[in-house]
Parts: structure tokens; sequence; C-alpha cells
């Protein structure tokens, strides 16, 4: 299933607010239609939003008709701005953009139709790329599951929050492809209920044992001593490991350390901001009361009734085991491992 695809100078995006119960696309012809779709989750997960801003950026650009360079740049600085705002905490999506200006602003002199080819390909790029990552971490990740396994994740990592084979759900993936017995535990993850919806829908399609909980369930199972790890995605990693995620995730990773059970996070390079030195730094999205007060459109809760919704949650890096990337397993201490990372050669 494809989360998004260029087609006929459109970005075409699965919506994954109706899923499992309806695949449809929606067919993205102008930058406001990719900033709704971001922004009501009809695409979702970081490196999911930072492939559909690249996109949304060349889409943009091609509409754009000027005559020369400076106000075609500026021009597509302005999309950016509004790309960018639409999501605050998954920082994949500030670096694709930062990306593709940089690649831009490089490229001078260049005429605005070349610009404009100049940025499509690096969209496609970064998608392309993403898949690549996900793949290595798989291979990196899925050697540090045991033959046998029941895996805990919270949200959906999986390949509807990347380009396909997701984080999470990727080392998954390969330790199943690897012919090891992992069976699936699934937080439901309130309020949006991803892991519900999505997480599930991907392992049932490839048959990976899953079993669904709620949220409130996954601290019992544990000490019933059926999870042997968990593996989650992550939105942003910042300089000394702290690990922004999707609401609930800090949790689990207390639930984890409680019970002596291995915390990982699988995310791409693209998803850690050194420029951050804590989790402290990170803006967390807040979003609407209704996502609280009603479940599937149904309102459960008083009107009137005062609501806190923060999207993700910070886990502070003692309470993580490693960080999978496409490089590799990092392990403690964050300050040094991580900057080292970026160091590297490919
Ligand atoms: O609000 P969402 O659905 O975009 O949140 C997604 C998550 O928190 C994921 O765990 C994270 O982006 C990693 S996806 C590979």
């Amino acid at each position: 299933m494809e989360t998004m695809r260029w087609q006929d100078d459109c970005l075409v995006l699965l919506d994954q607010t109706l899923l499992p119960g309806e695949v449809r696309y929606i067919q993205c012809r102008d930058v406001d239609t990719v900033c709704a779709a971001i922004r009501r989750l009809a695409v979702r997960g970081a490196p999911a939003i930072g492939a559909a801003a690249a996109y949304g950026l060349a889409l943009g650009a091609r509409s754009l008709d000027c005559a020369d360079s400076q106000s075609f740049l500026s021009r597509v600085r302005e999309i950016a701005d509004r790309l960018a705002a639409t999501r605050p905490t998954a920082v994949n999506l500030h670096w694709a953009l930062r990306r593709l200006l940089d690649k831009m602003t490089a490229a001078l002199p260049a005429t605005p139709q070349q610009l404009k080819e100049l940025l499509l390909a690096e969209a496609r790029a970064i998608y392309d790329e993403d898949y690549r990552a996900n793949q290595a971490m798989g291979r990196h990740g899925a050697e540090l599951l045991p033959e046998q396994a029941g895996v805990l994740t919270h949200c959906n990592a999986g390949a509807l929050a990347t380009a396909g084979f997701g984080t999470a759900l990727g080392v998954i993936r390969a330790a199943h492809q690897q012919g090891k017995k992992i069976h699936v535990y699934a937080d439901e993850t309130r309020p949006l209920l991803q892991g519900a919806r999505l997480t599930t829908w991907e392992l049932l399609q490839e048959g990976i044992p899953v079993t669904l909980l709620t949220d409130n369930m996954a601290g019992y199972l544990m000490a019933l001593g059926k999870v042997d790890a968990v593996i989650v995605g992550a939105d942003r990693i910042t300089r000394n490991g702290d690990v922004a995620n999707k609401i609930g995730t800090y949790s689990v990773a207390v639930l984890a350390r409680e019970h002596g059970i291995p915390f990982y996070v699988a995310a791409p390079l693209s998803t850690i901001d050194l420029s951050l030195a804590s989790g402290q730094e990170i803006p967390i999205e807040q979003r609407a009361p209704e996502e609280v007060t009603c479940i599937g459109g149904v309102r459960v809760a008083p009107a009137g009734v005062e609501v806190w919704n923060p999207a993700f949650d910070v886990t502070p890096a003692r309470l993580v085991t490693a960080i999978i990337t496409e490089r590799g397993v990092y392990r403690p201490p964050y300050t040094e491992t991580l900057p080292a990372l970026f160091a590297q050669d490919c």
C-alpha cells in the first residue's frame, strides 16, 4: 500500500484518517491541499510528513510564474514557511524543507524552470532514501531481537508513517522475514488510535501475529512477562538522546524500565536534531479538544469540559536502551554517540 506518490504533476496521498475502513487517495494539486492533509493527519508519521512536505514544496514551486530566480526563491521560501507551520514536533518536516531550500540556493544562478526540476528531483530523493534507510534500520534492529519475542509498540511507525517498510515496524518486519517468531503487542494509542487503526492493519496484511490492547493494559502485560522488548519510532531526537514520540510513549518507557525490558527507538538520521541540547527544547504540538472528547466522531465526554491534548511526549534518554538508525545501533552516552554518528562516513 503506497503512502504517497507523485503522478502527473500531482501529489497523491493515501488518506490515513479513513483507514482501516476505506482506502481512498487524495489528489493534491496545490500547496493548501498538502498543508491541510498534513494538519489533519491524512498523511502522518515523521518521515512521511517530511517526504509529503518536500513534494508539497516542489508542487507549490511548479505553480509559480516568476521571471527571475531571486523572486522565485523568495516565493518558494514563503511556501516553505506555510508547510513548516503545519506541524511543529516532527523534525523531518523542517529537515526536508531546509534540504530543498539549501539545494536550490546552492544551484544559483539557475533559471526558475531548472530550480523547479531540481526541487522535484530532491523531493524524490528524500522519498527514495527514506525507504532504503528503513530497510537498513530493519537489518540492524532485527539483530537485537531474540529468536522468539513478544514486542510491544506504540502508535504507528510502519510503512504508513514512512516511504515504506517502516522504522519500528521495519525492525519487526525484518525479524519476521528472517524467520524469528515475533508476536507484536500494539497499543491502541489514544486519542487518534494509530495503533488500533493502522499498526494492526499493516501487520495483519503481512501475516505478522499481532494482539491489540488499550494503552492502560501495557503495564499488566509486562508484569505477566509477555513483553521481551519495546520498539517505537520517533518524531525528534535531541543531541542528548531524549526522544519525542506519540503521547503515551514516555509511560511505556517508564513501565519497560520497571520491568527490566529493553526500550528501543528506531529512527532515521533525518529525525535526529543535533541543534537541540535536550527534549525540553522540543516544541510539542497541542491538538483540538475534540480528539479527546470524541471517539470515532461520537462524543464521550460532557460538553464544555476542559481538555489537555498534547500530541507527543518526551522520553528522557536514560530510559532509552538503544537508538536504531540506518547506520547501526547506538547506545548511551548519546551526547557522544549521536554526534559521532553524523561525523561517520556513509
Ligand atoms: O501524530 P502522528 O500520527 O504523526 O504521530 C506519529 C508518531 O508519533 C510516530 O511514532 C513517529 O512519527 C515515528 S513514524 C516512523
